[in-house]
């Protein structure tokens, strides 16, 4: 069982994908602590609701990065976190906080990175006229949304979208990636190399191209 702890700002629903999964038994890690920068969030619900600690570490308290991070590290670690996953935590991370978690350190973005880094991405995809948008789970690096991909699903951009649309059929598959990147983790199947991860028996392309990380 590999030790995680989950990082939230709000709704908590990708959080719930990896606590479904984690219930499902279906998952070889143990959420052991959610912590949430903002109090009151359902996202804290969710986690209680699963028997699981949570803590609130509001960034308004403290002065500056260093201290807050200094604070994120202590409850991961006093919770013996093998495994930071963030879920929709809207805070920047400093290079400090990466480094002290390089490599155990992942994050859901809303688009396919590189494209679309930071807020409104699916207002940006739909306006930049492509053709796909989609979700990514990738290591997290200094930069802001950067860092080797691990798992990526793409969605159609349909005419008729508004980024409302959009945004929940991506976030349908954002619920299926970020449980799958957190068991090609938990199985040591995931190896960084330079900018990329490598899947340990993924399987080989099909003719079309597509690749299916899950092996
Ligand atoms: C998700 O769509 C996640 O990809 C996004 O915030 C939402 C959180 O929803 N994250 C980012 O934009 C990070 N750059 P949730 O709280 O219901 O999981």
């Amino acid at each position: 069982m590999m030790r995680v702890g989950v990082l939230i700002s709000g709704r908590g629903s990708n959080l719930q994908s990896l606590i479904d999964a984690q219930i499902a038994a279906d998952l070889p890690v143990e959420i052991a602590i959610v912590i949430s920068n903002v109090a009151d969030v359902e996202g804290l619900a969710r986690a209680e609701a699963a028997g699981i600690e949570t803590c609130v570490i509001d960034h308004k308290f403290f002065d500056g990065r260093e201290p807050f991070e200094a604070a994120l590290t202590e409850a991961l670690k006093t919770a013996g976190v093998e495994l930071v996953c963030l879920a929709g935590f809207m805070r920047l991370l400093t290079g400090d906080f990466v480094s002290e978690w390089l490599d155990r350190l992942i994050n859901i973005h809303p688009s396919l990175l590189p494209a679309f880094k930071g807020l409104d991405t699916h207002a940006r995809a739909i306006e930049a006229g492509a053709r796909f948008a989609g979700c990514t789970v990738h290591f997290v690096r200094p930069e802001m949304d950067d860092g080797p991909i691990i798992v990526q699903a793409a969605v159609p951009i349909l005419e008729l979208d508004d980024p409302a649309s959009l945004a929940k059929r991506v976030l349908a598959q954002e619920h299926k990636i970020y449980p799958l990147a957190l068991r090609l983790i938990a199985d040591g199947r995931v190896r960084v190399e330079g900018a990329r991860v490598l899947i340990d028996g993924a399987e080989a392309p099909s003719p079309d191209g597509m690749v299916n990380p899950s092996g």
